[in-house]
Order: C-alpha cells, then sequence, then structure tokens
C-alpha cells in the first residue's frame, strides 16, 4: 500500500461517516489519497474533515469557484493505482454503469484506467431492486469489483444486506489486491478462450456454444493484477471488453489457435487453455456454396484436430504452469484427472454441464480444481466468471513451477 495513489469517491449515503476512517486506514498504510465527493455527500460528512485527514483540498466541482482552478478529471484517473468508491449510493451506481457523467466523481471514473472497486451502501428494497441489480452487474461484467455490503440494522431502521462493508475490511481487500498485483506484475500468460469455428464451406462450420466470457474474464483479471497477457480467443460477439493490457490475437480454427498459442508459449510462464477446441475438422473444405440439389452430399468426411493442450504439454519447460479446463456432462472427476494426466498439466479447472448456471455462454461458473501435485481438489461454489477467475489465478499463485 505504501506510496499507492487511492482516489476515494464518497456519495450521498449515512454510511458516508465511515469514510473518514477508510482514509485513516489509507494514510497510516502509507498510500496519497485524494477524495472525491458527490454534492450530496457534502450533506453527510464536511469536506474539511476529509481534507483534513487526506491532507489534500477535496474535490467535489469540476472547477473551484473562487479561482475558476479546473479540475482534471483524466489526470486524476490516471494517477489513481485503485479508484475505491464508498459507499457507493444506488444512484452513483446506476450514473457509474450508465456513463451519467455529471458530477466529478463519474467523470474521473470513466477516465479511470485503474482498478475499481465499488462498497455499495443502501436500504435494503433499494439494494433488492432488479434494477440495483442490474447496475451492479454491469459494473462487474465492466470489471469493477464489488465490495459486497453486510446485513445489519440499517438507517431506516430495517433489518437485512445494504450496510457498507467496514472500512477495515474494505482496506484489506484493496491491500490484498495489491499484494496480488505485485505478485503477478511482469508475469507472462497466454490464455485461450471461446470457441473455433471449423469451415465446410464458405457459409457453414462445425462450432461449439462457447462464448469466450470464461477465458475473457481471466485474461482481464490477470492484466488487472499486472501480468502480461496474450489472448488467444476464437470467433466471439463484439460486446467483450478486453482489459488495455491483454494482447489480443483473433483466430478462427483449431490449427490457427494452435499456431498462436505455441507462439506466445514460448515466452509464457503460465498458460491457461479455457478454448472449446473442436476436435474434428471437414477433411475438405469447399471453396463454393455446398448445394443440396447439386452436390448431394449425405455425410462430412471428418479428420482429427490437432490437441492444443497435449501439444503445448509435451514441449512445456522446467518452470512452466499450463492449466487447462474440462467441460464434462459425465463422470466428470474421473475424466478431468485423466486430462490433466495425459495432457500433462499442472492443474485443470472442472466444469460440469450438470451444474445450472455452469459452462457455456452464461456469466456464471462452478468450478472445481485438481493439481497435478497431489494436494486437494477444490471445490468452489456458483461464482461469476470474474470471480472464478480470481480463484483460479490465486491458486496458481500457490503452485511451484
Ligand atoms: O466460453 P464460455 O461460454 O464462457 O464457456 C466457458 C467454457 C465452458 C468453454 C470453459 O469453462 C471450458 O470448459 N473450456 C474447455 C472446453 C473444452 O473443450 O473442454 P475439453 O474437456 O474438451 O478439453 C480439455 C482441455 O483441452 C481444455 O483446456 C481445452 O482447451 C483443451 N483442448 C481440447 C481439445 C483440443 N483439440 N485442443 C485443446 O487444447
Amino acid at each position: 500500500m505504501k506510496g499507492k495513489h487511492i482516489v476515494l469517491g464518497i456519495t450521498g449515503g449515512i454510511a458516508a461517516y465511515k469514510a473518514a476512517a477508510l482514509v485513516r486506514l489509507f494514510v497510516k498504510a502509507g498510500a496519497e489519497v485524494q477524495v472525491i465527493m458527490t454534492p450530496n455527500a457534502r450533506e453527510f460528512i464536511t469536506p474539511v474533515t476529509l481534507s483534513t485527514l487526506s491532507g489534500k483540498p477535496v474535490i467535489t466541482e469540476f472547477f473551484t469557484a473562487n479561482t475558476g482552478e479546473w479540475h482534471s478529471h483524466v489526470d486524476l484517473g490516471l494517477w489513481a493505482d485503485a479508484f475505491v468508491v464508498a459507499p457507493a449510493t444506488a444512484s452513483t451506481i446506476a450514473k457509474m454503469a450508465n456513463g451519467v457523467a455529471d458530477n466529478m466523481l463519474v467523470t474521473s471514473y470513466l477516465s479511470t484506467r485503474a482498478q475499481v472497486f465499488v462498497a455499495p451502501a443502501m436500504d435494503f428494497d433499494m439494494m433488492q431492486h432488479p434494477t440495483t441489480t442490474r447496475n451492479i452487474a454491469t459494473l462487474r461484467a465492466d470489471g469493477c469489483r464489488i465490495i459486497e455490503p453486510a446485513e445489519g440494522e440499517l438507517a431506516s431502521h430495517l433489518v437485512g444486506k445494504g450496510r457498507m462493508e467496514e472500512p477495515e475490511n474494505i482496506f484489506r481487500e484493496i491491500d490484498d489486491f495489491f499484494n496480488l498485483t505485485a505478485g503477478m506484475k511482469g508475469t507472462k500468460l497466454l490464455i485461450t478462450a471461446g470457441p473455433t469455428y471449423e469451415k465446410i464451406d464458405p457459409v457453414r462450420f462445425i462450432g461449439n456454444y462457447s462464448s469466450g466470457k470464461m477465458g475473457y474474464a481471466i485474461a482481464n483479471e490477470a492484466a488487472a493484477r499486472g501480468a502480461d497477457v496474450v489472448l488467444v480467443s476464437g470467433p466471439v460477439g463484439d460486446s467483450l471488453q478486453v482489459h488495455p493490457g491483454v494482447k489480443l490475437v483473433k483466430v478462427e480454427s483449431a490449427v490457427q489457435m494452435l499456431e498462436a498459442a505455441a507462439e506466445a508459449f514460448q515466452a509464457a510462464d503460465i498458460a491457461i487453455l479455457s478454448a472449446a477446441v473442436a476436435d474434428y475438422r471437414p477433411a475438405r473444405e469447399y471453396d463454393r456454396k455446398i448445394k443440396r440439389e447439386k452436390d448431394g452430399i449425405e455425410s462430412l468426411e471428418l479428420v482429427k484436430n490437432p490437441d492444443i493442450a497435449a501439444t503445448l504439454g509435451a514441449s512445456k519447460h522446467p518452470g512452466q504452469i499450463l492449466v487447462g479446463f474440462a467441460l464434462e456432462t459425465d463422470h466428470e472427476l474421473d475424466n478431468a484427472a485423466e486430462k490433466l494426466r495425459r495432457k500433462n498439466l499442472d492443474m485443470i479447472v472442472l466444469n460440469s454441464l450438470r451444474d445450472k448456471g455452469a459452462g457455456f455462454g452464461v456469466t456464471t461458473n462452478k468450478v472445481s480444481l485438481i493439481y497435478a501435485d497431489g494436494r486437494e481438489r477444490t471445490d468452489f461454489p456458483l461464482k461469476t466468471k470474474t470471480e472464478v477467475a480470481a480463484d483460479i489465478l490465486d491458486a496458481i499463485a500457490t503452485m511451484k513451477p
């Protein structure tokens, strides 16, 4: 935490008073803190308290009224090593999720490249409202880390989820993040994601339902932790975002994916293969559209595609960590253990299509991590793919190459 730059956004809720303790914790740990308050936050805690604790003038407006000095949201966003919004009201969460940049806090949020932490605080009913749930899901998908509110008595005297997490716990989460980031800085990661398409003719292909969400989540999480990431991606929709620290290599077929992955693997410390690679491709690729009446094709001859994981596993040199996935529908543990051995992997991430909310397309996954070094398997509950990505990277951090 020493020397880190923290932008702390404070919004207008009763929990704003707890932000003072959070500023103290950051400053005591040696961080520099720049507080940005929304206009409403000033009704709950004074800027004087926060500027005294942080040792910096608090920013609320785009301009300082008496001097006309302009506060650059771009500079602030770029200055930040972590951008923390605590407490985050339903209104600020909605503005962040939808890019409503009508105050200094949301404008700076849109300009930052730092990891963003959001600690919601609001009444139980507001927290449960589908709009808030949707907005928080959007922030998560945009890469923000949500520091879940605790349960307890709220300002309204209702009891439920909505109390901002205690400053000590918010501080710990951000401190942990910096420690993890330090561990991954400069680490070279190769990640494969998405499906492969195996062409039949110019309009048809053999493919699968992979959306790329799992692999992109791992790539973005690793880049947010400071790793140098090469993401070799099969064809996925345009909506998937990549972190600026990710080098994206787009491919279509398994053969192309192998070529790109094998090249990146030479320099990689860690490879995580989450792509759903087609095991077969048509033996012949037609250069014009096949016509049912004219060509009269009854069946397609298929040939085996290369196994990318097994190829990299065979060429793995000491010091490299190779992680695969296993997507199963039955005999999950046995099949995953067999793939772990056969492909010379160090760890395999098992997900089963029998688990609701796991596998293809969805934003969640339920995984078990199985290790080659003989340690006990870890089973995780259903989580967002971003959280699963964090669990996978945390597990890799404990492995010896
Ligand atoms: O993309 P999403 O919609 O988010 O879905 C995520 C996912 C379900 C695709 C992902 O979580 C997942 O399970 N990926 C692996 C899918 C798969 O092909 O599993 P498999 O059990 O067939 O393959 C085992 C391992 O070998 C995988 O690491 C795979 O990348 C690799 N493999 C497989 C075949 C092949 N020819 N080459 C390979 O490298």
